[in-house]
């Protein structure tokens, strides 16, 4: 998974600046409605735009992410306003120790490989009656725009192959009330932007660099694909995120 270099680290950071980040990043802080002086652990955390936010609005921030570029750009953007750790979400004992009154873990839990063993860990550092807050994308909703709608569905399953669990946020009700979570709250977040610029042009190139060698596709149809994609200009390509929200049991 991304980022694998100081650069790709940066270009993924980039296009948490762009305006549909933003968007989502204001829902997020909603959702997560974290008062000042509360506790707060933000499960990779990648370039820290949300760990900032939630620092800068009084709440006491500690983040976790495995990635080491990740972890300097999140330092970077937050000086000493938050406390960042390399290290990744896994089994028991993997999570700083809280007890955390709040956990915001967006885009992560659909890379992890054991979601029901990350879901308890994160179970184990909440305060009884604190709030999580999942955000996951259903990656068989993803659609690109222009002709060839037969060879984007194929690369579309390729690329799901490449995804653990690729349409999480459709499994996520049972795993979460068996690692002990209640009263969750589904909310589709519809994700549509040009795709040969910003977040599309770089999902088109972490699709093409992937899919070779699955579903019987080739670096040649891979590279096809994507220029066809990067014809269409500002057409855009859609996706459906989730945000999910429940309470520590
Ligand atoms: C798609 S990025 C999302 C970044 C951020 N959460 C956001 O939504 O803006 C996924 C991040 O999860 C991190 N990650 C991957 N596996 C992880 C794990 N097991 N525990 C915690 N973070 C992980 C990656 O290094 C990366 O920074």
């Amino acid at each position: 998974m991304l980022p694998i270099d100081r650069e790709s680290a940066r270009r993924v950071a980039d296009t948490y600046a762009t305006a549909e980040a933003a968007g989502e990043r204001a829902r997020t802080l909603e959702l997560l409605a974290a008062r000042p002086r509360e506790q707060v652990l933000v499960v990779g955390c990648g370039p820290g735009h949300l760990v900032d936010a939630l620092a800068h609005s009084g709440s006491l921030v500690a983040a976790i992410d495995p990635d080491p570029y990740m972890v300097a750009l999140a330092r970077e953007r937050c000086g000493d306003r938050a406390t960042i750790s390399q290290r990744g979400l896994a089994g028991p004992g993997s999570a700083p120790d809280g007890p955390f009154d709040a956990v915001a873990c967006l885009q992560v839990l659909e890379f992890v490989d054991d979601v029901g063993a990350s879901l308890r860990e994160l179970h184990r550092v909440l305060r009884p009656g604190g709030r999580l807050l999942v955000l996951d994308t259903d990656w068989a909703s993803l659609h690109w725009p222009g002709y060839g709608q037969d060879r984007h569905r194929l690369v579309r399953d390729a690329w799901c192959t490449c995804i653990p669990r690729p349409r999480l946020p459709h499994e996520l009700g049972p795993l979460l009330r068996a690692a002990g979570f209640t009263g969750e709250r589904a909310e589709r977040v519809p994700m549509r932007g040009p795709a040969s610029t910003g977040y599309g042009a770089m999902l088109r190139e972490m699709v093409a660099r992937s899919v070779p060698g699955r579903c019987g596709l080739t670096r040649d149809d891979a590279d096809a694909w994507a220029s066809g994609v990067a014809a269409c200009g500002d057409e855009p390509f859609s996706l459906d995120r989730w945000f999910l929200t429940a309470q520590r049991g």
